[in-house]
């Protein structure tokens, strides 16, 4: 039996125990924020924090969660208002939004370990969250607004 906790709620699950995080969340919860896009780890679309890092729930059996909090982008805040998100809205970052929800658990757990992120460290921390839509100019904008900074890059957004 694993036992987790999920947004807050605790869980528990006796399936499979090899089983993806995501279709744990997806299929078994309802929780269907989390995208499913490579399954390999490359896109970036199925990122949940798990014990508070940003973790590619495609790739994560369930077995990793035992004993461990899930937050998905339902319980990224209770009223959707993380910084990161007031920001994503602000800067209406989206287009098509598929790859939106990794992009805001991502931006969010490097705003946890690195509170003023540089240009640099933002492009580090994202570059394996892909866009096809090519967001990246306003993925990074919205996160320097997050995190307070009055600089960003200058590009077009
Ligand atoms: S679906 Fe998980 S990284 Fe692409
Ligand atoms: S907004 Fe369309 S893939 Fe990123």
């Amino acid at each position: 039996m694993i036992k987790l906790t999920v947004n807050g709620a605790e869980r528990s699950f006796d399936g499979d125990p090899d089983m993806p995080l995501l279709w744990y969340l997806r299929d078994e919860l309802g929780l269907t924020g989390s995208k499913f896009g490579c399954g390999a780890a490359l896109c970036g679309v199925c990122t949940v924090h798990l014990g508070g890092a940003a973790t590619r729930a495609c790739v994560t059996p369930i077995s990793a969660a035992q004993g461990q909090s899930v937050v998905t982008i339902e319980g990224l805040s209770p009223d959707g208002n993380h910084p990161v998100q007031a920001a994503w809205r602000e800067l209406n970052v989206s287009q098509c939004g598929y790859c939106q929800t990794g992009q805001i658990m991502q931006a969010a757990s490097l705003l946890n370990e690195t509170p003023k992120p540089t240009d640099a460290e933002i492009d580090g921390a994202m570059s394996g969250n892909l866009c096809r839509c090519g967001t990246y100019p306003r993925i990074r904008a919205a996160i320097h607004k997050a995190a307070g900074n009055t600089a960003n890059s200058g590009e077009r957004l």
